[in-house]
């Protein structure tokens, strides 16, 4: 699928290794300008970033870009405001519920314990409040946050229910990546919006795939670009559609990072499939003769659309970066698996036969041990594999094409499980609870391919039927 792959080696950093003498100039907010004349479309628009520790959900007006109409949104705002954390800290939130029917939020990415990680049976009605205070332990990466309750999650994400949740850490800090209006979150999404602009939802189980595409909250985007390196932070944040992204002239992309941030090398390609909530960390260099002298399409190249259209300035500022470094921060490998255990994803309804019920455990994993995970989809492919409660690794896909994607490395929580495949996975739980494993198309999750799963202190004596808990 992709044409090009190369692996970023000790000083072979092609075009983003440091230019001689360059010094960093970053963050220099190239300000908003115009598109220039003739430019269609909106501006991006960035969520902003939450400044105290509230949440309200609630239908409320928006504003697509040209069109007011309504959707359901955290504070207003769609996707709600980006919430910015640091490794150390903990981030209490509350969150209201102004809606006419249960919700919760669960902080994709995130790993926290139970009681705050937002699960259906931690619903609460409309009228109340839930106070979660999320200790953050982890590395910078881009997470997002959005509803979680039973059967309702498809509906309140596809109506606007979502936002962006960074972590930054000093780990980060040190690499001087393009910062201010050089990172740019890009919240993908498609959607269905009606004649007086509302946002629309009418997903069945088989999934959902709206008439266009949202980027930000923003139809038809365009982003005044200066000569710059810009670090894109792309979720795929759809209920149930599959980008596959690539610039309209097929220019390479670093990509940095994936859902549990930074990778242990930087890959170029110039396309990427996004599974649902997947997460991209990729540096676009449009400095000198790679600045673009026409409007540049990034592209979904399965559906044609054009997500977001970065347009030359008049007078663009030339900003200088001081590029990546040789090696980036180490992604330790798991290994030594102790135990294996294999997922069906079965139709459109359940786990290895098994459909979600709210109170039930399907199985019992020991804490602070490595395990393979085998996963294999039995009808109604691709299935978003997405696992709460551990970041893991990718160590093989088999049948099919046989080898994972460039796009594959470093910590995942998520990853697209095809037909006629199957994926093994490396995972180590160290927070005792329950957790969930579940399809990430919403509709799927809904319709109940989802299960329970407890964390234990020990070793499991008990393993539900119909999952292999080979022990040793
Ligand atoms: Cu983003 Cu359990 O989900
Ligand atoms: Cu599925």
């Amino acid at each position: 699928m992709i044409n090009r792959r190369t692996v970023l080696h000790a000083g072979l950093v092609g075009g983003l290794l440091a230019a001689a003498g360059g010094t960093p100039a970053l963050g220099k907010p190239g300000g908003g300008g115009g598109g220039g004349a003739g430019t269609t479309g909106n501006l991006l628009q960035t969520p902003p970033v939450l400044t105290d520790g509230t949440l309200r959900a609630a239908r409320t007006s928006i504003n697509l870009g040209g069109r007011t109409g309504s959707a359901l949104t955290y504070n207003g705002f769609l996707p709600g405001p980006t919430i910015v954390a640091r490794p150390g800290e903990t981030r209490t939130l509350t969150v209201t519920n102004a809606l006419d029917e249960p919700t919760t939020v669960h902080w994709h990415g995130l790993v926290v314990p139970t009681a705050v990680d937002g699960q259906p049976h931690e619903a609460f009605g409309p009228g109340a409040s839930f106070t979660y205070a999320l200790p953050v332990q982890q590395r910078a990466s881009l997470n997002f946050y959005h509803p979680h309750p039973h059967a309702r999650t498809a509906a309140q994400v596809a109506l606007g229910l979502q936002g962006a949740f960074i972590i930054r850490d000093a780990e980060e800090d040190r690499l001087n990546l393009p910062a201010g209006a050089y990172e740019v979150p890009l919240v993908l999404r498609d959607a269905n919006v009606d004649k007086a602009g509302a946002l629309t939802y009418n997903g069945r189980a088989s999934g959902f795939l709206g008439s266009v595409p949202l980027v930000n909250g923003t139809l038809d985007p365009y982003l005044p670009v200066d000569k710059a390196v810009y670090r894109l932070r792309v979720v795929n944040a759809a209920n149930s559609r599959v980008f596959r992204i690539a610039f309209a002239d097929g220019r390479d992309m670093t990509l940095i990072g994936t859902d549990g941030g930074l990778l242990g090398s930087a890959v170029r390609l110039n396309e990427i499939t996004l599974g649902n909530a997947e997460r991209m960390d990729l540096l676009v260099d449009l400095r000198g003769s790679d600045y673009p002298t026409q409007p540049l399409s990034l592209l979904d190249l399965d559906s044609g659309w054009t997500l977001l259209r970065l347009t030359p300035k008049p007078q663009p500022v030339s900003v200088a970066f001081a590029g990546l470094p040789s090696t980036l921060p180490a992604v330790t490998p798991l290994s030594s698996p102790v135990r294996s255990r294999t997922f069906s994803f079965d139709g459109m309804t359940a786990i290895n036969g098994v459909r979600y019920d709210m109170r039930t455990i399907a199985f019992q994993v020991p804490r602070g041990q490595v395990e393979r995970w085998t996963f294999v989809a039995n009808g109604n492919p691709p299935h978003p594999v997405h696992i709460h409660g551990a970041s893991f690794q990718l160590v093989e896909r088999r049948g099919g094409r046989g080898r994972l994607y460039a796009w594959e490395g470093g910590w995942k929580d998520s990853f697209l499980l095809l037909d006629k495949e199957s994926v093994d996975i490396l995972i180590r739980f160290d927070i005792p609870g329950r957790y969930l494993i579940h399809c990430h198309k919403l509709e799927h999750e809904d319709a109940g391919m989802m299960l329970n799963f407890e964390v234990t202190e020990g070793v499991s004596s008990t393993m539900a039927s119909g999952v292999t808990g080979a022990q040793d």
